[in-house]
């Protein structure tokens, strides 16, 4: 087993539990090795308690390569991400509160309102209600898995992919982070979106100083 990016698993998956993303068993995580397999996290297993060798490594076509526990029940969403996404490493997949309060209520996240969300991740889009662990979940990502990294799943939670792990974890902490400033501005009044024009001038502003 990779120990680097098996290490670096583990740490993402304690991450996403000290940050209350995920409750009980909840979340699935998981990343693409350099012989192409993935390496997922176990299905029913809380993200704190998650060791090295709970981890299964499985094929691109969901063969069982290593691993005494079984695979997560959303690991076809993740192959599904990475057979469409060659240039994604990693994916995330968790249940945090107010994201998911906005994939309950069906409201995708507008991006327009805060320029490092409009740099740092455009706009959250919401994926029909699917069937958790069935083929309904990636048939639900397939208008989104292209142009998106973060998609809301309807009544469910977020996905987010990324070029590692870090990448994807931290696109689903600006996910969250995004959704709770986003209902406190709803709770003021309604959040005002900034104008097509301060979008351009805001790419232009950041191409400039990167
Ligand atoms: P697993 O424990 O099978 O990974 O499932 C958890 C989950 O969050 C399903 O959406």
């Amino acid at each position: 087993m990779p120990q680097k990016i098996a290490t670096e698993l583990i740490t993402i998956c304690h991450r996403v539990e000290h940050k209350g993303f995920v409750t009980a068993t909840d979340g699935n995580i998981s990343a693409r090795l350099q012989n192409g397999n993935i390496l997922t996290t176990p299905t029913s297993l809380n993200k704190r308690f998650v060791q090295i060798e709970d981890l299964v490594e499985v094929t691109l076509a969901g063969q069982h390569v290593r691993g005494t526990r079984k695979a997560s029940s959303e690991l076809q969403m993740h192959l599904f991400v990475y057979r469409n996404r060659e240039d994604v490493n990693a994916v995330v997949h968790c249940h945090p509160t107010y994201a998911t309060g906005f994939a309950a209520a069906r409201i995708p996240l507008t991006s327009n309102v805060f320029p490092e969300v409009v740099i740092g991740l455009g706009d959250i889009p919401l994926a029909e209600y699917a069937t958790p662990s069935t083929a309904e979940v990636s048939e639900s990502l397939k208008p989104f898995v292209q142009n998106s990294s973060a998609i809301l799943l309807s009544n469910h939670g977020v996905v987010t992919y990324g070029k590692s792990l870090w990448d994807a974890y931290f696109k689903m902490e600006k996910v969250e982070h995004l959704a709770q400033m986003l209902f406190v501005a709803k709770m003021l009044g309604g959040e005002k979106t900034i104008t097509d024009d301060q979008v351009q001038n805001l790419k232009k502003a950041f191409l400039a100083v990167k």
